[in-house]
């Protein structure tokens, strides 16, 4: 029997058990000069583009950018959890864990507040379904056509009128209302001590982890006048609503057996669609579409669709979407339903089969975006030449050739150009950078990518890199967090710094730059690469300024706004000066 805390175990697994026998178990693999190469089944691979390092205990793709240690991969592939994960590969490895030690990562405070959330949502729960003050918002559902048995699976409840109830219930229970004021479900009173209740006569939707665990609550109204529309409990520790999904712990499973996901943006539209028995469903959480929603729920399926409202808004969200989703490698399908319509209230009209039609006939995201910004053009909204070049940015972005090539003949029959001017420009922008912008931000990312490199084989130089402020210069808010987890935190270790990046996309970032060695030699190079690193990090910034710098002098001369030029002018020489 083996107690063990989390860095002892998945150490343990990693000592028994070969990353090399893992991924043999899910792809072709094979042996090379220096060591392993595998098609990579996390994209279309048609040339092994994984590299698995047994050594090191690696793997990386270097066309889709996936990577990370046997947990990570395991994870990804088989749609895990952490904890689910560590637990599978324990047993693989023989390792008996002991029975009052979850190998769950989380402190007692956390756990407080997961329990804190589950007896609020049980609170809630009951009044709506068992007390006098619940029949309103019993009303309401029942209005809404939610049905008793997905408001029991729901867990939906009620949070009734006053500003007390829940205080009242903390009290009674003995809570602490300074917990419950972390996760913003009571707010402190600005006149005095005491506080209030944060929902008031709103119907609730507790919000899950995939575990199932409650982390937060959307409260909708059921006055019209009330204001506004949706409270949602505020980020806290546990919930975050740019990485979180509404639902994803009861649709998971359909959405691996349907090998589909459809992503909607409310909570009513996820529970009209799951009541109607379309279950492959999530919902975003009152934000749009972010990375790391695409990476969590790409562990489950690859194909995706999302559903935007028929409004403008709905076709601006999903053209912002498209670029999260090309980065990740993916390419979803896109309904922008009928002017007025949300997946509520158009399955309420048209029906269960008419949705599926929608779904099933569904345009790629790509052909949408090409399709709209065809139309501008023809509107008169766009020229021609800003047109193409727009459409060649985002092609340049799609990493199957076979794909892109189909693409940009597309383009060219639809603004009736020649297929080689559309791909002169997509070949620009792949090449240089289609403008001076995106060629420093490339340059930029290298000098980052470098940087984290070598502090992965040297940590010992975290000290001269925090000496030499860093934190100015990174661009990168992935490569940020894993050198502030480096350098800040002091993690070193490589096992532990993998970990704290458990199922996130800055796990790849880490595989690349362990596996993409630069041959350092020695300590003494690598501290000097360091710091030049850091120096043209530096030198970028202070260009970029200066550039935006002489653009805002231009606008003040233009303006005739002499103090505002005297004091860029000033700024302007100052930073010469240092450069
Ligand atoms: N939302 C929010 N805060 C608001 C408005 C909206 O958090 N003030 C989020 C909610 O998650 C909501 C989603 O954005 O479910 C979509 O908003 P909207 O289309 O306005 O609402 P519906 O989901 O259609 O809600 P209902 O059908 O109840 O009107
Ligand atoms: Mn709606």
């Amino acid at each position: 029997m083996v107690n063990f805390n989390n860095d002892f175990l998945v150490k343990e697994i990693k000592r028994r058990l070969s990353i090399i026998n893992l991924i043999e178990g899910y792809t072709s693999i094979k042996k090379t000069g220096k060591g392993y190469v595998a098609l990579c089944p996390f994209h279309d691979d048609h040339t092994p583009s994984m590299h698995v390092d047994e050594e090191k205990g690696l793997f990386h793709c270097f066309s889709c950018g996936a990577g990370g240690d046997m947990l990570g991969f395991y994870m990804r592939y088989n749609g895990l959890t952490f904890p689910e994960a560590v637990s599978d590969l324990a047993k693989r490895a023989n390792i008996t864990i002991e029975k009052s030690t979850p190998p769950v990562k989380g402190d007692s405070q956390t756990s407080n507040l997961f329990k804190l959330n589950s007896a609020v949502s049980g609170f809630y729960h009951r009044v709506l379904l068992e007390s006098r003050k619940g029949g309103s918002a019993r009303d309401y559902l029942e209005k809404r056509k939610i049905p008793s048995d997905v408001i029991e699976e729901f867990r939906l409840g009620y949070a009734p009128d006053g500003w007390d109830t829940l205080v009242k219930f903390l009290k009674k229970h003995n809570i602490p209302p300074s917990l419950a004021e972390k996760l913003g479900l009571v707010v402190k009173k600005q006149s005095g001590d005491g506080y209030y209740d944060r929902f008031r006569n709103r119907v609730i939707f507790p919000i899950c982890n995939v575990e199932g665990k409650v982390i937060g609550f959307g409260g909708r109204r059921i006055k019209e006048s009330d204001e506004p529309k949706y409270i949602n409990s505020p980020e806290s520790e546990i919930y975050h609503k740019r990485k979180n999904f509404y639902g994803l712990d009861s649709s998971k499973d359909h959405i691996r057996k349907n090998k589909r996901a459809i992503i909607v943006e409310g909570y009513t539209d996820f529970l009209s669609l799951f009541s109607a028995g379309i279950k492959n469903v999530v919902a975003t959480l009152g934000t749009s579409l972010t990375r790391d929603h695409v990476v969590t729920l790409r562990r489950y399926t690859d194909r995706i669709v999302v559903v935007f409202d028929g409004d403008e808004s709905g076709v601006k969200a999903a053209v912002r979407s498209l670029d999260i989703f090309l980065e990740e490698g993916l390419l979803p399908g896109v309904v922008i339903l009928p002017e007025g319509s949300d997946p509520d209230s158009f399955l309420a009209e048209k029906g269960t089969e008419a949705f599926y039609k929608l779904i099933d006939e569904a345009p790629t995201l790509l052909d949408f975006y090409i399709d709209n910004t065809v139309n501008e053009y023809k509107n008169g909204a766009v020229t021609l030449n800003s047109g193409v070049k727009e459409i060649a940015d985002v092609l340049v972005k799609v990493n199957d050739p076979i794909l892109r090539s189909s693409y940009i003949r597309k383009t060219a029959e639809k603004l009736g150009l020649g297929e080689n001017e559309v791909l002169s420009l997509v070949r620009r922008g792949k090449v240089h950078g289609q403008t001076g912008g995106v060629k420093t931000v490339k340059a930029h990312s290298n000098h980052e990518k470098l940087m984290l490199n070598i502090l992965l084989t040297y940590p010992e130089l975290s000290r001269v890199v925090a000496e030499e402020g860093w934190e100015g210069c990174v661009s990168n808010p992935d490569v940020m967090s894993i050198l502030e987890e480096i350098i800040v935190k002091g993690v070193h270790d490589m096992s532990s710094l993998l970990l704290s990046f458990q199922g996130s996309a800055a796990q790849g970032l880490i595989s690349e730059a362990l596996m993409s060695s630069p041959g350092i030699s020695d300590g003494g190079t690598a501290s000097k690469m360091i710091m030049s690193c850091i120096k043209k990090l530096k030198l970028a910034k202070l260009d970029e300024r200066l550039k935006s710098l002489r653009l805002s002098i231009n606008d003040a001369v233009k303006n005739k706004d002499a103090e505002l030029e005297k004091r860029l002018l000033t700024e302007y020489t100052d930073l010469r000066k240092q450069k």
